[in-house]
């Protein structure tokens, strides 16, 4: 298979985790036969200092002829503090998904085992979690008409939803529903936005097609709580921008840490891929930063192609490296190893460098060498 891929590395760690999710496709890409071209291309913080723009007009073009996008991180701290500058890298993002009508976040949260402890919530509540937030990610709030008065003592954000907006997305959700558990649960505020009973309204109707899947409904503010409360009973969840985006930073914390979280955007073209963390200024450049979640975001992306064999090998090797202790300093801040290491670990598992029964102490040395 022959792909074109647009990676933008972005700011702060995105840089250092993208690379080593490019050292994974490049493994498959040896293993399996394929041909992936990468074109590098600038958005955010590091676009503004480079171009002015956060998302110049080559990035969109690149974006849009491409297959897919590998995307490390947005955000620099001098914009985090200033909230009214008028050029921002989240601008960048935000336009990025817009010009590519990517309509549907997908964020599967997964508790695994070896993580527990690290999770704030009892270990008993996170057996057996398994689920996906569908987002809604071009409506909505985020995207409604915004206008402050003159004065500056009034601001409104418009809420706004179409039922085709509502359409296309359930409609993923619910296939992904079929694949799963099924189970949909969509979480919206019926009892008080008019947006959220359209959702109702479109989604009742869409399910009469999915007969197998059953369907649920929680109010966002129950949902925040289940989540934390009863994590397990939930297979995939559908809803819209706003909410989308709070309650999936809420599960993030199930899984011990948001280093490790993947995500989807998809819409009818070329899809983004992006691990769900920030760009963590903080550890920027000293190789400490954990590289799964773009490592897991390259394997939805190979998942995306249709190339499922090649995804789950990734899977079996990133879930290899947590089980055997190869983690970062965010998992483990005493033994941990570098950003660099596990990417190289990962790397050669897929390229069956490492077999399964390897003697821990060969990887120990071999950690030593490394750094
Ligand atoms: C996310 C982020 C973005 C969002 C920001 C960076 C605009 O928080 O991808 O969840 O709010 O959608
Ligand atoms: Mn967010």
């Amino acid at each position: 298979m022959n792909r074109n891929i647009v990676v933008i590395e972005g700011d702060g760690i995105g840089p250092e985790v993208t690379r080593q999710a490019l050292k994974v496709l490049n493994a498959i890409a040896d293993q399996f036969n394929h041909e992936f071209n990468y074109r590098y291309c600038l958005m955010g913080a590091d676009a503004i200092d480079k171009t002015g723009s956060p998302l110049p007009d080559e990035t969109i073009e690149a974006a849009l002829n491409s297959d897919a996008i590998l995307f490390g991180a947005i955000g620099h701290p001098k914009y985090d503090n200033d909230p009214t500058a008028k050029i921002r890298p989240e601008q960048g993002l935000l336009k990025l998904r817009k010009s590519l009508q990517l309509f549907a976040n997908i964020r599967p949260i997964i508790a695994y085992p070896s993580l527990h402890h690290l999770s704030p919530l009892k270990t008993k509540n996170l057996e057996d979690v398994d689920f996906v937030i569908y987002r809604e990610l071009t409506g909505g709030i985020y995207f409604g008409n915004k206008s402050t008065n003159p004065e500056g003592t009034i601001a409104q954000d418009d809420c706004i939803y179409s039922r085709e907006e509502i359409e296309r997305i359930s409609h993923l959700a619910f296939k992904q529903a079929q694949k799963r558990r099924k189970k949909l649960t969509l979480v919206d505020k019926a009892n008080v936005l008019e947006t959220s009973r359209l959702w109702r309204k479109v989604v009742k109707e869409i399910s009469t097609a999915y007969p197998d899947v059953a369907l649920d409904f929680l109010f966002v503010d129950n949902a925040a709580m289940q989540i934390i409360l009863n994590p397990k009973q939930f297979d995939v969840i559908l809803t819209e921008n706003m909410f989308g985006d709070i309650i999936s930073d809420e599960a993030s914390v199930i899984s011990g840490s948001l280093g490790l979280l993947p995500s989807a955007s998809i819409g009818s073209g070329s899809a983004l891929f992006e691990p769900i963390h920030g760009s963590y200024p903080q550890a920027a450049g000293k190789d400490i930063a954990n590289p799964l979640g773009s490592i897991l975001s390259a394997a939805m992306m190979l998942d995306h192609f249709s190339l499922h064999r090649e995804a789950g090998l990734i899977r079996n090797a990133a879930n290899w490296t947590l089980q055997n202790g190869f983690v970062t300093k965010d998992i483990d801040p005493v033994n941990f190893y570098f950003t660099s290491t596990i990417g190289e670990l990962i790397s050669d598992f897929v390229s069956n460098k490492i077999t399964v029964d390897v003697n821990k102490e060969n990887i120990e040395l071999r950690k030593s060498t490394i750094i």
